[in-house]
């Protein structure tokens, strides 16, 4: 994948992405994400989040899932990863720098896959949403919370062109990479949304 400016935008962000407000925000997010799978999918035994960022989601669902046997994260920027590593705590966590659109697991290696505020910044929604199914086991599920709200459709024409913002195209994505029973939830703000889905 092009190295792309978002991705170096996290890069410089990565050591204080935590803190202050917006580290408070994705951390609420993340918090409620962790809600919703859990509910859906109890004792996962292997979890992925893709976009992990700094791995706060993944060391909540660690903490969570003590039947888990791996928790992997992957992120295009290498400074997230350096800092996750950094963070985690738990031998069970691995976290490695790459893309969406790429992932390095064999098929049905997990049967969880989460993501939260990452889908917004894949260069190919479409290729990242494939290799999610193809890496989750049949029947595993998906968590997928991002930008997904009508008002954003005006911003689909402009500078975020062809990216999945509203529920009606990452409906479409999803059912072309193979998810089904897709489910969507209002627990985030007005512009926040959550799919889950089943492989
Ligand atoms: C807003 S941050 C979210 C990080 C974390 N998931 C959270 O909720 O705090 C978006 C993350 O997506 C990563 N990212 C962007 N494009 C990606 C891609 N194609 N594949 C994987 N990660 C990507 C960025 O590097 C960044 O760390």
């Amino acid at each position: 994948m092009a190295r792309d400016r978002d991705v170096a935008a996290f890069d410089i962000r990565a050591p204080g992405y935590e803190a202050g407000w917006r580290g408070r925000l994705h951390h609420q997010i993340a918090d409620r994400t962790a809600d919703l799978a859990l509910t859906l999918a109890p004792k996962p035994r292997r979890v992925l989040d893709v976009g992990c960022g700094t791995g706060y989601l993944l060391r909540r669902l660690g903490a969570r899932c003590p039947d888990a046997v791996a928790l992997a994260g992957i992120d295009a920027a290498t400074a997230m990863i350096s800092t996750a590593q950094a963070l985690a705590t738990d031998d069970r966590l691995r976290f490695l720098p790459g893309t969406a659109e790429d992932l390095p697991w064999s098929a049905q290696a997990f049967d969880l896959v989460v993501s939260t505020t990452s889908f917004d910044h894949w260069a190919d929604q479409q290729a990242g949403l494939t290799q999610c199914a193809r890496v989750l086991v049949p029947g595993g599920r998906l968590v997928l919370a991002d930008l997904f709200s009508a008002w954003l459709a005006p911003t689909v024409i402009g500078s975020r062109r062809g990216k999945a913002r509203t529920r009606g195209r990452a409906t479409r994505m999803l059912t072309a990479a193979g998810f089904h029973d897709l489910q969507w939830h209002d627990r985030y703000a007005v512009i926040i949304g959550v799919v889950t889905a089943r492989r």
